[in-house]
């Protein structure tokens, strides 16, 4: 009887459940073919934190076009935490009126007439890590203000949301996105909490493997409540993560600390290096405004993108550890391969290495190098010069924290 007066009343009113819009069914998946090759662009917040503005904004999607960054690949322009204003009366968000005054749509067409793309960032709980607005509650009104101002990377952060489930909570957005409709790289920040490789994958294109890189080589900055990692922290937590990666879902072992003062030369290029090598975002943290030669010519290593960048998109692995040197693979398209000696120690360390002495297979992936049998020529590809074959032991000397990477080709 109950159910009768229900229907009745309902086709009283006149409206169908899918008349007043109840019929969408949430699709759940990412959209498909973004971030094919690890995404590569650059990030607000490892330099300026919660100091952005509409100027920062535009000047830096000018330098990353004269710089010829975006000429070597990089496409997003990402502003991270503390671009918010406030939710108006029927909550939605809308970006702060003093630091960018023109609004996010124009500063939207302003970076696509760069030829490049641009990114916000969000937070799946009440309250982003900044204390902005978050999206907890306003998923499907967030999606549908990002893709009319035009934005087509989302990073969606992870403070503030007791008591909600990770994948569920980003899977939400996924859906709040697809509804939108408009194609969105989504970049899970939930810094490895929830085992984001697991589910991750069908729902976003990248995901954080850890906590916040803090600016150094080699050390752990302690925060009490948490701590930020070093660049070889990171690495180290990659541990064990490679079989998750591939084209379109990739571990993010965050964002590059490169240009930011605090490494030398050899550990930026080691940085850099290492991270081309696990196939990881490559997201530049730095003021690109202001950049020297150095960090202009490690971040613009065409070589060395191109090892980040290749189609396979199959994360690279550590093959060994010898005196403090670790040695990494990474199969490459076309039975190229990269390799590299990473010098950990602070001293001098001398690399003797006999190619037809060592078995080097990628068991996950299925990459045989075979150096017993083929003869690889090697190139150097941080002089961009030719380095011998493998017919030969390879014998260096490389200085502290410094890098030789190296491409294999038949
Ligand atoms: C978290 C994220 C960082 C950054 C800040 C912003 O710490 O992990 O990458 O987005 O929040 O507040």
């Amino acid at each position: 009887m109950k159910n009768l007066i229900a229907a009745l009343l309902i086709s009283a009113s006149g409206l169908s459940a899918s008349a007043q819009g109840n019929n969408y069914v949430q699709n759940y998946k990412k959209f498909d073919n973004l971030a094919m090759t690890p995404p590569m662009g650059w990030n607000s917040w490892n330099k300026f934190a919660c100091n952005v503005d509409e100027g920062l904004i535009r000047q830096t999607a000018d330098a990353m076009v004269s710089s010829g960054m975006r000429d070597a690949g990089y496409t997003y322009i990402n502003i991270d935490d503390c671009w918010h204003g406030e939710r108006d009366s029927l909550g939605f968000i809308h970006e702060d009126p003093k630091r960018f005054p023109s609004g996010m749509k124009a500063l939207a067409d302003y970076i696509h007439s760069k030829g490049l793309k641009m990114g916000i960032y969000s937070d799946a709980g009440s309250q982003t890590c900044g204390g902005r607005p978050g999206s907890r509650g306003f998923e499907f009104q967030d999606a549908k203000t990002y893709a009319s101002w035009g934005i087509d990377y989302l990073k969606y952060d992870w403070c503030n949301t007791d008591g909600l489930k990770a994948e569920g909570a980003y899977k939400t957005i996924t859906a709040a996105l697809r509804k939108a409709g408009r194609p969105m790289v989504l970049s899970i920040c939930e810094w490895g909490t929830d085992k984001p490789w697991a589910w991750g994958p069908e729902v976003g294109h990248l995901w954080r493997t850890t906590g916040d890189i803090y600016n150094c080589f080699d050390c752990i900055e302690d925060n009490g409540t948490w701590k930020a990692w070093g660049v070889m922290q990171i690495l180290d937590k990659q541990e064990g993560l490679r079989k998750y990666a591939g084209p379109g879902h990739w571990n993010d072992p965050d964002m590059l600390e490169i240009g930011n003062g605090k490494l030398t030369p050899s550990e930026d290029r080691a940085h850099f290096s290492m991270w081309a090598m696990i196939a990881a975002p490559l997201i530049a943290g730095n003021d690109l405004r202001n950049m020297n030669q150095e960090t202009k010519a490690v971040l613009n290593n065409k070589n060395v993108i191109a090892v980040n960048q290749d189609v396979l998109g199959i994360q690279g692995f550590k093959y060994a550890v010898r005196d403090s040197v670790e040695i990494w693979f990474k199969p490459l398209n076309q039975g190229k391969w990269a390799v590299a000696f990473l010098n950990r120690s602070k001293n001098v360390k001398k690399i003797n290495f006999d190619w037809k002495a060592e078995t080097v297979k990628d068991e996950i992936f299925k990459k045989d190098l075979n150096s017993q049998q083929q003869v690889y020529k090697l190139k150097n590809l941080w002089t961009n010069k030719a380095s011998g074959t493998t017919k030969s032991s390879l014998t260096a000397k490389l200085p502290a924290h410094d890098i030789l990477m190296m491409q294999l080709e038949k």
